[in-house]
């Protein structure tokens, strides 16, 4: 375990990242690589590459998650996966997701450098479309890894874009990777990731265990309303979409105040149609993005979201759909357990940690034991262009991870 930590390359891993930060670099500093977009596939083709320099195989299913596999002594047996998402925020970060795969990368890579060989092949995994950010269903990979399928193909961007006619460009850009069908028996998953949260850096600590994944569930409002001419309708008999969503959104934070602040409710897309300064809105997009770590108030409050809208929004109408549910996760321990050994096998302090943030861990862990590695990040920023993880922070994380699969493809 130790030799395969010693063997992470902190320089290479650092070039890694910056260089997969290239793809849909945004001037701020910040990334912007949307799922299934050009710039996407421009970095998967550049790890495609990278994997092609060792003597791995290589392959894709059909929702695009990507497979890079180190064999194993008996390549029979289901494989270790480690991995996380290239895609990310519209105004996202270099390290969110990006780092889980190149984290995932640089263990294999220690691994061979090591001259280890394990029981179990060891594979490197990049999930599609974790974010939700392009296709407003989150984690179309991992879901579709668990479920068989790719739930939802026809859903559209907002270009009107279809995921299906986006997941066929992205497999049609790499022809000569096998293909196969989505799912696979697997051993154990981890996924390393920044921790999107103070709480690492504030106690200086190198490594968050992660115990679980709060539950989310995810909604998109619309809102129907009349247009008509601003100067000239009287506000008495207006049907204002835009006024209506105002009202529900309200009407939400109402349902969702909590005095102990562990509710957490978004409302981060919104638009408006028509658009336009002097025409009333004829109708409003919305989502809702609502989590807790506990399945009864998830249930509880978003069981009361439609209504409550419907309520507000009178005299407009409302259609509200629930698009994602996510129950509360919790890591069982033969992989916290791994990932606790291989931390103190690096000489590096560790402390349990709940993940605020949902990740593709949390569908997986319903198909095998999972569990997560959580680096410091400055600031706890993240979902931003300033997101930052030290080059020491990175190596850490992935000298643990190395060590954890090490462990992890010799066990029954
Ligand atoms: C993941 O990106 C999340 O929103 O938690
Ligand atoms: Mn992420
Ligand atoms: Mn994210």
């Amino acid at each position: 375990m130790k030799a395969v930590s010693n063997a992470v390359d902190s320089e290479r891993l650092w070039d890694d990242l910056m260089a997969l930060a290239g793809f849909g670099a945004r001037e701020d500093g910040g990334v912007c690589r949307h799922a299934l977009s050009s710039e996407d596939i421009a970095a998967r083709s550049w790890l495609i590459g990278k994997a092609r320099e060792r003597d791995y195989s290589i392959a894709a299913d059909d929702a695009a998650n990507l497979f890079i596999t180190r064999a194993g002594r008996d390549n029979a047996l289901p494989p270790v996966l480690a991995g996380s998402h290239m895609d990310s925020q519209p105004a996202g970060g270099k390290f969110d997701g990006a780092y889980g795969v190149l984290a995932a990368f640089e263990a294999l890579r220690a691994l061979d450098d090591a001259g280890i060989e394990t029981a179990r092949p060891v594979t490197c995994v990049a999930w599609t479309n974790e974010e939700g950010g392009r296709f407003h269903v989150p984690c179309t990979g991992s879901r579709a890894f668990v479920s068989g399928a790719v739930s939802d193909p026809a859903q559209t961007d907002d270009a009107g874009i279809s995921l299906e006619s986006a997941l066929r460009s992205t497999l049609d850009a790499a022809p000569d990777i096998e293909r196969i069908a989505p799912g696979f028996p697997v051993h154990a998953y981890v996924e390393p990731h920044i921790e999107q949260g103070p709480v690492l850096e504030r106690e200086e600590l190198p490594i968050g265990v992660v115990t679980g994944i709060q539950g989310v569930r995810w909604f998109t409002v619309r809102v129907e309303g009349e247009p008509g001419h601003a100067g000239t309708v009287p506000q008495a008999s207006r049907k204002d979409a835009f006024q209506a969503a105002m009202r529900a959104i309200a009407a939400l934070n109402t349902l969702m105040a909590d005095t102990d602040d562990i509710v957490r409710f978004t409302v981060g897309h919104l638009s408006i149609e028509p658009n336009s300064p002097n025409t009333i809105p004829a109708a409003v997009r919305f989502s809702i993005d609502f989590r807790h770590p506990d399945a009864a108030v998830l249930d509880e409050r978003g069981g009361k979201v439609a209504d409550i809208i419907a309520e507000a929004v009178q005299p407009c109408t409302a259609d509200t759909q629930l698009t994602t549910s996510l129950e509360p996760v919790a890591f069982p321990d033969p992989v916290t357990s791994a990932i606790s050994q291989a931390a103190d096998g690096a000489g590096l302090a560790h402390k349990p940690l709940a993940s605020g943030a949902f990740h593709d861990a949390a569908h997986i862990a319903s198909a095998c034991p999972s569990g997560m590695i959580f680096i410091p990040c400055r600031g706890g920023l993240s979902h931003h262009p300033d997101e930052w993880a030290e080059p020491e922070a990175c190596t850490a994380g992935a000298r643990v991870l190395a060590g954890a699969l090490a462990q992890l493809a010799e066990t029954n």
